[in-house]
């Protein structure tokens, strides 16, 4: 997906090992559409070299305040003004104390301090020893740089190139393109808390046995990041699925449906919008097996008697904050035929506002998919897209539902 499509963004690179990853979000940047002109110190250039990032940009990089090819010759200017937004990325100690003091005797510093502060967001990925992070000094100076406006993308833990393990990495190249990309969809849901469900659930037979379904989660995990980046806090209870957690998501996982049922009652009084992606087991086995269930000699086949599951959508839309107003409830129905109908039909048993109903065999596991939105008025189609595009649509809607109900 070209996310980035029509955004220029100014990647200046600072001294620091992690100037080797930049060379990867420069190209995950390109590849999601976006222009990159690339800005480096003196101490980035010891770490890697201006062909290499020239060649991944496709642009020369600036690398001096003094370049004789700007005709006004003066690059901190020219860069700034063309900018969607500069990203700094490894952003090096000494870099940030720069920044906290407004100086301004490199490019890079001199572009932050002359670039348009209300028009040119400045976003800053650090990267350090993790002493040199934990140091007040640059405590002191990061919460100086984000009171000026800065936007803080944080810092990853773990193996530091010195030998030392803690806070200070730069986050991973992915991460780093996962946040600009959602600092750029509007905050629709500002103050809103979501809690998704997503995922198969399993139910046990015994304890190598057991019954599922083959919902991927994937548009239940798009659904939570197209949340995030809309601003909200973001719960994903999510069933047995190995999808990466989406930045900022607080995920928790679970297996059955009782123990997805729990999660989500933890988290509903706090909540605001309910979306219930999840298929759901129906009913599970009655009696568990403690031990796994054997053949034996006479060829008899178990005989498993089945409990129906509490519908967790059904108990969230039936409750007290439903009813008021204060959480309002999405549900999905995954449909193999007589979508609308069907959907119209779940929509009421449910008692839910809105249900998006999908024709299941023809979305699980699958990047893309197509969506039916049913409400008491009828019913708006969105048509076949990525999965994360169509989550995107669904959060703006769900979104002007909420502004308009308030
Ligand atoms: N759902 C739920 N808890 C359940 C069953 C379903 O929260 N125990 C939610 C799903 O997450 C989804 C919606 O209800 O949002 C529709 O689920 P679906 O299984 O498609 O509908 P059912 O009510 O089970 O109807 P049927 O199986 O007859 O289609």
């Amino acid at each position: 997906m070209k996310d980035l499509a029509g955004k220029h963004i100014v990647l200046g690179l600072t001294g620091g090992i992690a100037c080797y990853k930049s060379a990867e979000l420069c190209r995950l940047l390109i590849k999601s559409g976006a222009t990159v002109q690339v800005v480096m110190t003196a101490g980035a250039e010891q770490f890697i070299t201006s062909v290499t990032m020239q060649a991944l940009s496709q642009r020369p990089v600036v690398l001096s305040q003094w370049d004789a090819r700007e005709a006004n010759n003066m690059a901190h200017i020219n860069l700034s003004r063309e900018a969607d937004a500069c990203l700094i990325a490894p952003c090096s100690a000494d870099f940030v104390a720069k920044l906290a003091h407004g100086q301004a005797g490199d490019l890079l510093s001199l572009m932050c301090l002359a670039r348009p502060a209300n028009a040119v967001p400045l976003l800053i990925a650090p990267a350090m020893n993790r002493e040199m992070w934990a140091h007040p000094a640059t405590q002191r100076n990061m919460a100086q740089v984000a009171a000026d406006g800065a936007v803080l993308l944080g810092v990853g833990r773990g193996d530091q190139a010195c030998g030392e393990t803690g806070d200070g990495r730069m986050l991973e190249p992915y991460e780093l393109l996962e946040d600009l990309i959602a600092f750029f969809q509007p905050k629709v849901l500002a103050d809103q808390h979501v809690l998704v469900t997503a995922g198969p659930t399993y139910e046990a037979i015994d304890p190598v046995r057991g019954i599922t379904n083959l919902s991927s989660g994937k548009m239940g995990f798009a659904i939570a990041r197209a949340a995030r980046e809309a601003g909200a806090e973001v719960t994903l209870v999510a069933g047995p699925v190995g999808l990466p957690t989406p930045r900022g998501v607080h995920r928790v996982d679970v297996r059955s449906a009782s123990n997805m049922l729990a999660a989500v009652m933890d988290t509903a009084p706090v909540a605001s919008i309910f979306i219930a992606t999840a298929a759901v087991a129906d009913w599970r086995p009655e009696h568990a097996s403690e031990q796994k269930i054997k053949k034996d000699a006479s060829g008899a086949t178990p005989v498993l008697s089945f409990v129906e599951n509490q519908d967790i959508l059904a108990t969230l839309a039936q409750s007290p904050r439903a009813q008021s107003g204060a959480l309002f409830c999405v549900g999905f129905a995954a449909e193999s035929h007589d979508l609308m109908a069907n959907a119209q039909a779940k929509r009421l048993r449910k008692g839910v506002p809105l249900l998006v109903g999908n024709i299941g065999p023809a979305t699980f596991g699958r990047d893309d998919n197509a969506l039916l939105l049913v409400d008491e008025r009828g019913v708006v189609e969105l048509a076949r897209d990525s999965k994360l595009s169509l989550a995107r649509q669904l959060i703006a809607n769900i979104a002007f539902r909420i502004r308009a109900r308030d």
